[in-house]
């Protein structure tokens, strides 16, 4: 088996509710896991661009022991396909948008619905909690039993975690 860890990388609109969380959550489960993951995040969007994650996605990780502050939002670049393994978007929209910028099938190949593992047939959309305070607690649930799916998988599976490792050079 291949020691390399899996590079993965969240990522939503702004960069600064669900992706954020998304990366703190995952780091760590995998750490839970006993797997070693590399975590990052990044917005399809340069809004943010600088900006600490919203204080309400700060506050809910908090609660749940994890501590998300130091992260600053950036925006998804092309070059992220030759950084990571495992593209996780939040929803439709960041799909479709992440998907446009693949230069190939095997960009293409990297790219998941987080919510694929939880349900392969019909992966749901983690919404955005940015108009609404009240989904932030759900939006978190709904991404914890996502990555969780993820990494069960993996330990199932171990050879899956490498089988988006590409060379591009
Ligand atoms: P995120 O949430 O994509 O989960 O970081 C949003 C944050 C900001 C905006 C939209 C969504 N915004 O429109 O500025």
């Amino acid at each position: 088996m291949n020691n390399e860890p899996a590079r993965v990388l969240m990522v939503c609109l702004g960069n600064i509710c669900r992706s954020p969380m998304a990366e703190g959550i995952f780091r760590k489960l995998a750490k839970d896991y006993g797997l070693t993951v590399e975590v990052d995040s990044a917005g399809t969007s340069d809004w943010h661009a600088g900006e600490m994650p919203d204080r309400r996605a700060i506050a809910t990780a908090r609660r749940h022991g994890i501590d998300i502050s130091g992260h600053r939002a950036r925006p998804f670049s092309r070059a992220d396909f030759d950084r990571f393994d495992f593209i996780f978007v939040m929803d439709r929209d960041n799909l479709h948008e992440v998907t446009r910028q693949a230069r190939n099938e095997a960009d293409r190949k990297k790219v998941f619905m987080l919510t694929e593992a939880l349900s392969p047939q019909r992966p749901v959309s983690v919404p955005d909690p940015w108009f609404d305070d009240a989904l932030f607690e759900p939006v978190f649930q709904q991404i914890q039993a996502a990555s969780e799916a993820w990494l069960k998988k993996w330990i199932a599976h171990p050879e899956m975690m490498n089988t988006n490792r590409y060379s591009h050079d």
